[in-house]
Formats: C-alpha cells, sequence, structure tokens
C-alpha cells in the first residue's frame, strides 16, 4: 500500500528499495544531512526527548503519530501523497494532458529552480531559529520550535529527492549545496533575503510561522498543482505539515496580545513595558515588519518568469480548480502599477500576473489572521485594532521597491520615510528591549511573563506536559 511508510534505513512511501542506484545516493547524503542537524539544528537540545509529531503513513489515521524521540532520531524521509493514475495537468499550454512523471526535457532547468529555491528555505528557517530553545517561553513552546524545525528538515528531504530522482548529477550537485549554504551568511547566504533575517526572539518567530511559513503554503499550494506529478505529490503532503507551522503561529501571536491585554487592564495603562509585557503597538511593528518581508517572498508584480511557469504547466495558481478558464491565454488582471510619481491601474495580462494573484490570496489570509487577533484585543475590552500595512510599504522585491510608502499605502519622500520609519518599524532598541524579556522557562505548564498560556496541549496533553524531557 503507497500509504504506508516503509521503516528502512530512509523511511518513504516510494518503493526507494526498488532503485538501488537512487537508494544508495540518498544514502550518501543521509549523514551529511545528520551533521548539518547537528550542526545548525537547534543548539544544545539534540539529546532531549521531545514529544514530537512523525508519520507512519500518509492517510488520515497514520500521518500525526506522537511520542517521545531525540531529535536526530525523528524519521525524516520521503512521504509522497497517494497518486491519482488519472491525474492530468491541470493549467497552461498542455491543459488536460496526462501529469508528467517524468521531467520533460525543456522544463528542466525551470523546474530544478524551482525546486531548489523551494528547498533553499527548509534548512534556512532552521539555521535562522537553532538557538531560540535557550530562551523558550514554556517547554510547550520549546516543543513546538522544534516539530516545526524538524519537519521543515523533512521538507528538505522532500526537495532532495526530487533533485535526486530527476535531475541526475546537476541534481545531487545541487542537494549538497542546500547543505552548504548558511542563514545570513555573507559569503554563502541563502537565496531569499526573508530567510537570512535573523530570528532572536520570540515575537520574530512567531510572526515568521504566522506571515512567512504561510507563503510557504501558498508557494506549496502553487506547486501541488504543478504538472509535474512527483513535484505535484511531494508538496500536497508537505502542506499538511505546513498548517502545524502556521497554528504555532497565529495562537501564539494571540496568547501575546492576550498576556498584554491582560497587564494593561490590570494596570490600567497602555504602557505595559514596565510589567515586562510586550505593548500592542511595539507587536503592530512586528507585524508591519514580517508581513511586509513576506510579501516580497511571490516576486515582482508583473513577471515573464511567472507567466512562462504557468504556461507550461509547472506552477499554477493556488487551488486552480476554482478558476474557470485554466489556459490564462486571454484576459487580463487589473492591479496598480507605479510610474514615477503616479499610480495607476492597469490591465496585465493574465499569465504575467500570477505573482501577483497568488499574493492576493495570501493577503486575504492574512487579514483573515488579524481579524482573529482583533477578537482577542475585542474581548479584553481593549480599544486597539491590529491592521496589515499595505502592500506597498517597506518592499525590498518589486515595483513598490522603488519608491518609499507609508503603511496606508501613501507614497512619500525618502526623507520622510526615513524620519517616520522609526514608529512604523521595530526600532534596534526595541528589539533589544524584547529580547531581554526572553528567558527560558522549562517548569512543565509554567509560562513567561509575557505570554499568556495556550488554551490546550499538544494531542490532548495537559498543558502542563513534559513536552520536552530535559
Ligand atoms: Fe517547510
Ligand atoms: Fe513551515
Amino acid at each position: 500500500m503507497a500509504a504506508t511508510i516503509s521503516n528502512d534505513k530512509i523511511p518513504n512511501n516510494v518503493n526507494l528499495s526498488s532503485d538501488k542506484r537512487l537508494q544508495r545516493a540518498l544514502e550518501q547524503w543521509q549523514p551529511n544531512f545528520i551533521s548539518w542537524w547537528k550542526e545548525m539544528g537547534p543548539e544544545g537540545f539534540q539529546e532531549k526527548q521531545t514529544y514530537l509529531r512523525t508519520a507512519i503513513s500518509v492517510d488520515v489515521d497514520g500521518w500525526a503519530i506522537f511520542d517521545h524521540v531525540k531529535m536526530p532520531d525523528y524519521r525524516w524521509g520521503i512521504f509522497l501523497a497517494e497518486p491519482d493514475p488519472k491525474r492530468t495537468i491541470p493549467f497552461g499550454d498542455n491543459v488536460g494532458q496526462p501529469a508528467w512523471q517524468e521531467i520533460p526535457g525543456e522544463h528542466r532547468n525551470s523546474l530544478r529552480r524551482l525546486i531548489v529555491t523551494q528547498g533553499d528555505t527548509e534548512p534556512a528557517s532552521v539555521e535562522q531559529q537553532r538557538l531560540l530553545a535557550q530562551t523558550a517561553p514554556s517547554l510547550y513552546d520549546m516543543r513546538n520550535l522544534f516539530q516545526v524545525n524538524v519537519e521543515e528538515g523533512r521538507h528538505l528531504w522532500a526537495m532532495v529527492y526530487l533533485l535526486h530522482s530527476y535531475f541526475g548529477s546537476d541534481g545531487r550537485e545541487e542537494a549538497e549545496e542546500l547543505l552548504q549554504r548558511r542563514s545570513g551568511n555573507v559569503d554563502k547566504p541563502r537565496i531569499l533575503t526573508t530567510f537570512n533575517e535573523p530570528i532572536s526572539d520570540w515575537l520574530s518567530f512567531f510572526m515568521f510561522t504566522t506571515f512567512t511559513d504561510r507563503d510557504g503554503k501558498y508557494q506549496l499550494k502553487s506547486l501541488a498543482e504543478s504538472g509535474f506529478d512527483p513535484l505535484s505529490r511531494t508538496c500536497r503532503f508537505m502542506l499538511t505539515e505546513e498548517a502545524h507551522h502556521m497554528f504555532v503561529g497565529q495562537t501564539s501571536v494571540r496568547r501575546v496580545i492576550k498576556r498584554a491585554c491582560e497587564m494593561m487592564k490590570e494596570h490600567n495603562t497602555d504602557d505595559i513595558k514596565s510589567q515586562g509585557g510586550i505593548p500592542l503597538s511595539l507587536i503592530q511593528k512586528y507585524v508591519n515588519f514580517w508581513y511586509s518581508s513576506s510579501v516580497d517572498l511571490f516576486g515582482s508584480e508583473v513577471s515573464t518568469n511567472a507567466a512562462a511557469y504557468f504556461a507550461s504547466g509547472l506552477k499554477g495558481r493556488a487551488d486552480e480548480s476554482k478558476y474557470a478558464d485554466h489556459v490564462a491565454k486571454e484576459g487580463s488582471y487589473l492591479m496598480d502599477v507605479l510610474a514615477g510619481d503616479a499610480i495607476s491601474q492597469s490591465a496585465v495580462p493574465l499569465r504575467n500576473a500570477m505573482n501577483e494573484i497568488l499574493r492576493d490570496d495570501y493577503v486575504k489570509d492574512c487579514v483573515n489572521v488579524l481579524s482573529k487577533w482583533n477578537l482577542e484585543t475585542k474581548d479584553a475590552g481593549v480599544d486597539f485594532q491590529f491592521t496589515l500595512p499595505s502592500r506597498r510599504f517597506h518592499r525590498k522585491v518589486g515595483q513598490w521597491s522603488e519608491s518609499t510608502f507609508d503603511p496606508q499605502g501613501n507614497q512619500i519622500s525618502q526623507a520622510e520615510y526615513d524620519l517616520k520609519k522609526d514608529q512604523w518599524l521595530p526600532t534596534e532598541a526595541e528589539r533589544a528591549w524584547v529580547r531581554s524579556l526572553m528567558v527560558q522557562v522549562t517548569e512543565p505548564g509554567k509560562m513567561a511573563n509575557w505570554i499568556a498560556p495556550p488554551l490546550k496541549g499538544i494531542n490532548d496533553q495537559p498543558v502542563a506536559y513534559d513536552y520536552v524531557k530535559l
């Protein structure tokens, strides 16, 4: 049964043992992965038993089995969603033809680039987060961090499997390089900017899992539509894992907000810094920073690359089935464009707008998240609403990066931006102050002062469970 994951040296549901060459190649990569993990994974906790979720099969009954394991013993492997033998290419010039089981020669380079770019983000985030456990606000949170980390490691496996299986010696080289680059390293940085930003406090981690992992969700959704079937199946299983990462982000930021509201009411002040709480206005600045940085990950608003990926059936829209026209050769997409000092609406050929269409879906999803956070302030009777900044604000990629905008999206001069940016984005001093709040709490069920406890534990365990045995 393809759903069941084997207990081989490399756990898998792709019948790896039937392809000895591939199996050998991956078994040679495996020790390199483990040394990377030991060097760049969570520092100081490799020998601790952690309550982790792992998969024994890819169906509903088996994909979430919980047990205490040491992280280096986690079952990293190759898990693909079950095949649909009748699957066809869902969009683009070849729509309706049988999905590819091998890579058509002319799409090899594009696909390799897509897979390597996605693959590079996975180990990058582990590297960004490797010191966080030392200041975990609770055992519950520490466990969630480790769960996210081991699954990002598994996502690297997912991409490396594709590189080894379908790209020959080029793919093996790329797989090695995925273990060579380092987040934030000047000589060999990770590919995308956001994945080189340091994550040295837990508020940033929760923002990252809310906003940046959510970018991941949309990238995976668009790759899950791919006409290259092994990529589609790989991404579909990754999406089940990814949901937990966003859960961690969204619910944890909400706990920080809840704690802030409690302190505001208790001390009858908005300025809860002296109580050791994180003020809502500072949380908003973190939203502004991490959201704008994540919005960049969707790429240029008008993109010939995106058009080519769509035309060739490699990367589609999220939930392609919700659209009526899967060819998208006719038609256009209305979007704001910047020309010097003027912003006007322009009809962009549909295929060239694919990045912006994916970004629109993402923005809607983020609006939803903020509405949940705003329930927290409303329930507490606190008069504060979180807002997403305009997508023009604080951009490093795409047309909006060519000018400066305030969070409402009004174009302003560089001088005005420089004058006001400390009102909108966390300053170095504020980041240092947030870092100073980060103290490790290891008594089961206890929380650091700046965050409220979760509503419930993991897998029906109590909040005060021994999630990591220290
Ligand atoms: Fe991932
Ligand atoms: Fe993730």
